[in-house]
């Protein structure tokens, strides 16, 4: 492991002379490094300078380079290291001041200012890049004799090879260039010659520094994007639930995630990055394949440190079986090692084959394959809906563990594969973690083996599925399905939909385990009586959620129409149906067409809302509910004045269309609080993009997490209908 220097914070916040130099070879030390660095106690007092005003202009700049370098070193530790030196807060409150200096003296924005990482429109495709040469690309060998071939051929010319190894990151290639040590341009590898501009959409990758350690006149530097097995796992899981086509690994996902127009998305994707090749570098005074390594995480630049220099083939063998083994515990998928000669004197004499070096080679693992019978094939249905096949497999020992179910995602993809029950399937994990099916051999067939057939009905509640046009997932959408009426519940009694103040997700789990409730409109049932039955209940509180159960009657009829929780159907869409329908039963009558002539409601929505109406269960409920007295009328009043009163927000990363103090102002004035860090008592985390850990926090807290664009939404719905 490679050891890096130390920030010179302590704990206090204070500046320590110079850096530890650990292993590091003096040369890469950089003597100006610790003035990037100024202390919190520092910043604080600067700021206070600064708001008191009667600043110069050079104090501005200063203050600028201060900030920003200090934010650098942060992101350095913080997304290279993963060893964050200061709180998100303290982060925070260095981005705002730099955000807010930016603002007011734009003639001072710089191209590699940490808060120029989503500055980019999205494109309308990328541009092609021509590399200066041709990027090569590395020959694969998949056994021991073949490595010893590749070594004897190295030593024909090199006496005593020494290499180093280092792990084969799977991900996309990538180019790197920095001109006067700033980044510039990224291009991805292509096909060798050329490649793609995704400039914008690496400036959002965190860990790839927008400025470097060191001022090169111009560097070249070549690595590796990938996404973390975890991230994936998110992504598509996601994917799954919004019932999208998935990415095959993470690889893929990568790819797809580099490749999208809008940088916007690529920053909500947690990529990350490896270098590990120096292509250019003016008077290269480098001479082995190790210290080029040092120099890019010298430079800032994140370096995978599992390399390793081997002096001998035992070294060699060590290391790639060591690595073939702890491949399922690292956090990022590598699909092999890469030897390379470490001196790099003999890098032209050897030369190269049409596309790949003959000074390097990738030595790729054996694909975790493996072959097992499936069982049976189980169907669950999913929060949102989505019915999700699921093979039960003959357990099978597989990348590190046993693995007896897979996820077959959709009933398109079954087909596409013509996957059997009783078949005989090969197996592996996508991204080192979901095990799936690759495909079923047919010639192992008995002829016992049985298709299967994608469900017509929902087999938790046996309503019809419906599948939408452009969409791979099949689903149910009777909101009292047993798969998906906690989720509906906590649903139509939030804040979005009839505001049952008291009413949330643990007392709602209390009543469904209780079996006091099977749909939503048995809450309107519930007596005091049977409510101080519950864990922490008294009277009182009983008596007050039975009150709030009973105000939620006469809400208006657009947030009824919300709470219903229709696909496609969110609180600005109530309101434009509530302007056209004064009562629910009207629903029962409308066509697809006369819901299309509505403006803002196209084909797609219309078709959700046909659908829920003509769902019997939801039929059933509403006129359940309409007996309870639940009967909204479109020209019902909203009870409060202020919409978010009591609601807690937190903003984390830079939003487009507004600023986060004009954001804060505009939660205010409809009463919302916010809060700057994230807890569980946060409502709302409103995204930006390059959202900070925050969004980490929010995302493991399971709080309700919202897009620029849904809050926007959010705020837009509070305006009175015209
Ligand atoms: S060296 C001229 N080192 O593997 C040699 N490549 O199959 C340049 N890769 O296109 C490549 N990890 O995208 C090198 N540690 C590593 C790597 C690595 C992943 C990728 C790279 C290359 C592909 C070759």
């Amino acid at each position: 492991m490679l050891r890096m220097p130390d920030l010179p914070i302590t704990s206090a916040g204070r500046e320590m002379n110079g850096w530890q130099t650990g292993i590091f070879p003096e040369s890469f030390l950089q003597p100006r490094l610790p003035s990037y660095i100024i202390s919190l106690h520092e910043n604080r007092f600067a700021r206070a300078r600064y708001v008191v005003g009667g600043v110069t202009p050079m104090e501005i700049k200063d203050r600028l380079e201060q900030l920003r370098d200090t934010i650098r070193t942060h992101d350095y530790y913080y997304y290279v290291l993963d060893r964050p030196r200061i709180s998100d807060d303290e982060y925070d409150v260095l981005m705002q001041e730099l955000k807010k200096i930016e603002q007011e003296n734009p003639q001072y924005i710089t191209a590699d200012s940490p808060t120029q990482r989503v500055g980019g429109k999205p494109g309308a495709g990328f541009e092609t890049i021509r590399h200066r040469a041709p990027l090569l690309s590395l020959e694969n060998v998949f056994s021991w004799p073949e490595l010893l071939d590749f070594d004897s051929k190295i030593r024909k010319i090199v006496p005593d090879p020494v290499y180093t190894a280092e792990l084969k990151i799977d991900g996309v290639s990538i180019v790197l260039i920095y001109e006067e040590g700033v980044f510039s341009r990224a291009a991805t590898r292509g096909d060798g010659e050329l490649g793609e501009d995704v400039t914008l959409n690496v400036k959002t990758i965190r860990s790839i520094p927008l400025k470097l350690q060191k001022n090169l006149p111009r560097l070249e530097v070549r690595g590796e994007i990938f996404m973390p097995k975890q991230e994936f796992l998110r992504l598509n899981q996601e994917k799954e639930e919004q019932g999208e086509r998935l990415f095959a690994n993470p690889r893929n996902a990568a790819a797809g995630s580099l490749r999208q127009l809008n940088p916007g998305t690529t920053a909500a994707r947690s990529l990350a990055a490896f270098f590990y090749d120096v292509i250019h570098i003016p008077e290269n005074p480098l001479e082995t394949q190790e210290e080029y390594l040092y120099f890019l995480q010298d430079l800032g630049l994140p370096v995978n440190t599992e390399f390793r220099v081997c002096h001998n083939l035992e070294d060699i063998a060590e290391y790639y079986l060591k690595y073939e083994e702890r491949r399922h515990q690292l956090p990022y998928e590598i699909d092999g090692v890469v030897i390379k000669l470490n001196p790099l004197a003999y890098r032209k004499k050897l030369g190269q084959t049409a596309k790949s070096p003959r000074w390097a080679v990738a030595y790729k693992f054996r694909a975790e394959i493996k072959e097992t019978r499936l069982v049976e094939c189980e169907i669950n249905v999913g929060r949102t809906g989505v019915v999700v096949p699921t093979a039960i497999l003959e357990p099978v020992h597989l990348a590190g563990t046993t693995v007896s179910r897979a996820s077959m995602h959709n009933f398109e993809l079954v087909k596409e594969k013509d996957i059997r029950i009783g078949d005989i399937v090969l197996v592996r994990k996508a991204g080192d973690i979901i095990p799936e099916i690759i495909l079923s051999v047919p010639e192992k067939r008995s002829g016992m083996e049985t298709e299967i057939i994608p469900p017509l009905h929902c087999p938790f509640c046996n309503s019809i599925l419906v599948k939408e046009e452009n969409e791979v997932a099949v689903r149910c959408t009777n909101m009292n399905c047993p798969a998906r009426l906690k989720e509906s519940l906590i649903f139509f009694a939030s804040r979005e939909g009839m505001d049952i103040d008291g009413l949330g997700p643990a007392l709602i789990e209390q009543l469904l385990s209780r079996e006091m409730i099977r749909n939503v409109s048995d809450l309107y049932g519930l007596r005091q009586e049977d409510l101080i039955l519950l864990e922490r209940m008294g009277e009182k509180s009983a008596q007050k959620l039975i009150n709030a159960i009973e105000a939620s009657k006469n809400r208006p009829l657009y947030r009824f129409i919300a709470a219903l929780g229709i696909r496609h159907v969110g609180v600005k869409t109530a309101r434009t149906l509530a302007g056209y329908f004064s009562r629910i039963d009207d629903f029962f009558q409308v066509s697809t067409e006369e819901l299309k002539e509505i403006n803002d409601i196209g084909e797609k929505v219309a078709a959700s809302i046909i659908h829920f109406f003509n769902e019997p269960h939801n039929r059933m409920t509403i006129e359940k509910l309409q007996t309870f007295g639940v009967n909204p009328r479109a020209d019902g009043k909203e009870p409060q004045e202020k919409p978010l009163a009591n609601r807690t927000f937190v903003l984390t990363g830079t939003l487009e269309a507004l600023s986060r103090t004009e954001a804060g102002q505009m939660i205010e004035a409809l009463g919302g609080k916010v809060t700057s860090g994230v807890s569980k008592k946060t409502d709302y985390l409103v995204v930006g993009a390059n959202p900070g850990s925050k969004y980490t926090q929010g995302l493991q807290l399971g709080i309700n997490i919202i897009d620029e664009k849904e809050f926007l939404g959010m705020l837009n719905s509070f305006k009175p209908a015209d």
